[in-house]
């Protein structure tokens, strides 16, 4: 294999790719997506030129073209993560706290330290390798209270070429005074960040309200204001995650209807919203998200660990009222950045609710299915002419386990995902590319 040249106008990657093209019915469904068993990416400007079998496009690329080729391994398009805290990449792996404790005990220790902007352009470097290294390209990103937290991430994923979607968080209340701004502030250096950020090269900014319990109804006012002022901005929080938050909310909103409306009132709710768990809701509180366009965002991994529930994947997605659905990290309450781990740990959240994730759900989902989330499938999320060229090359003999277990395989592609999500993780992910250019490989064994 030879690194290509970024400057060359035209490059291409030869292997396996596999691209979805619509929402897997569930096992079996093999229309939903694309495979070519050796199929080649032609690439231009840092976009997909064009996808077909190796055998059709190698003879119209010019002379000298670089290729990169991966004859054993999978292409697909990049992951996407669409709830993660920036802020946390120290949080990450804190003992034996439920969400209000653990946020108070670990996570608002550690975000106070991004008032720092050396601090915060360290873990920027760190937080953009990290995502590099599992193979994920875009994220819906946190970042503390401090406006310079997200200065410092943008900065660092314009250097990539990355696309974030991210914002500081708005808290101004029920936090250290360290980690609180007021209504006022949070509205002012938001606005600020928007102007700066939103849509410079493949930077998005989200309205970023930590949750119902850290802001006041002023704050929640001034957030509703912002996306009235900037239609096509994001917005992020948390909702319905645990018994004792849910019931700290009725406490501080009693006057309304339930969790999802004290959001609903200040006009939080639409289709660029993005609310991350949505675990312990109500058939009215669906039935809004579902009215609404909006986002119910699944972290697994972090539903576990902070012990807070299961993700009911079948009632979000019942078909009278379907909630859009996302898949997510969360780290640090998530305890991998890894969306092949996110994906196994999903699955073992719908078995002990009698339901399955397939493989092809739980791919799609990771790259299409995330990237219609966010509104972004015509620019991310599948291997089509026109689609960033931002993709992951996944190893599916990584591991003398996954090796092992990959004997019995014969073919089955549905099988190998399935095994690959099951057992994978960063050393499944050979290689990923942002734009066409390669920006992590893996290091291999000597
Ligand atoms: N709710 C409010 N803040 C947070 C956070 O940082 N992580 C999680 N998992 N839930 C939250
Ligand atoms: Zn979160």
């Amino acid at each position: 294999m030879t690194a290509h040249s970024p400057t060359a106008p035209v490059s291409a990657i030869r292997g396996r790719l596999l691209s979805f093209n619509r929402t897997p019915n569930g096992p079996g469904d093999h229309g939903c997506y694309r495979y070519i068993e050796d199929g080649l990416l032609r690439i231009e400007r840092g976009r997909i030129a064009a996808v077909g079998a190796a055998a059709d496009l190698l003879p119209g690329l010019p002379p000298g073209t670089p290729i990169d080729h991966y004859p054993d391994s999978l292409i697909l398009p990049g992951f996407i993560d669409t709830h993660i805290h920036f802020p946390q990449t120290q949080v990450i792996a804190s003992f034996g706290a439920q969400l209000l404790d653990w946020l108070e005990k670990y996570t608002f220790v550690e975000e106070q330290k991004f008032a720092d902007p050396g601090h915060a352009a360290r873990n920027a470097s760190f937080f953009l390798d990290e995502l590099l290294r599992n193979g994920t390209t875009t994220a819906v990103v946190y970042g503390s209270v401090h406006p310079q937290s997200i200065e410092a991430l943008f900065a660092e994923s314009v250097r990539r070429g990355t696309a974030m979607i991210a914002g500081k968080s708005m808290m101004d209340r029920n936090a250290p005074p360290a980690l609180t701004d007021t209504a006022a502030s949070s509205y002012d250096e938001t606005k600020a960040l928007i102007e700066r950020w939103h849509g410079k090269e493949r930077q998005r900014a989200a309205v970023t309200v930590r949750f119902a319990i850290t802001s006041t109804e002023a704050q929640l006012e001034r957030a509703g204001a912002l996306l009235n002022e900037y239609p096509d901005v994001y917005l992020q929080t948390h909702l319905s995650e645990n018994r004792a938050e849910i019931a700290e909310v009725r406490r501080l909103f009693p006057t309304a209807k339930h969790y999802t409306d004290v959001y609903d009132r200040f006009g939080l709710l639409g289709p660029r919203s993005l609310f991350g768990h949505c675990i312990h809701l109500s058939e009215p509180e669906i039935q809004r998200l579902s009215d609404t366009g909006s986002v119910a965002v699944f972290c697994p991994t972090s539903n576990l660990f902070i012990g807070s529930g299961l993700f009911d994947w079948a009632r979000l997605t019942d078909l009278r009222r379907p909630v859009r659905l996302g898949l997510a990290t969360d780290v640090g309450g998530g305890t991998s950045y890894s969306m092949l781990r996110t994906a196994a740990e999903a699955y073992k959240i719908l078995q002990l609710q009698n339901q399955t994730l397939s493989a092809l759900t739980a791919f799609h989902q990771a790259t299409r299915g995330n990237a219609a989330a966010l509104g972004m499938e015509g620019d991310i999320g599948s291997l089509a002419p026109g689609r960033y060229a931002d993709l992951v090359v996944l190893d599916p003999l990584a591991t003398p386990a996954m090796r092992h277990r990959m004997e019995t395989v014969e073919g089955d592609l549905e099988e190998e995902l399935f095994v690959l999500m099951t057992l994978g993780d960063d050393r499944a992910v050979r290689s990923t590319y942002i734009q066409g250019k390669l920006q992590h490989r893996r290091a291999e064994a000597s």
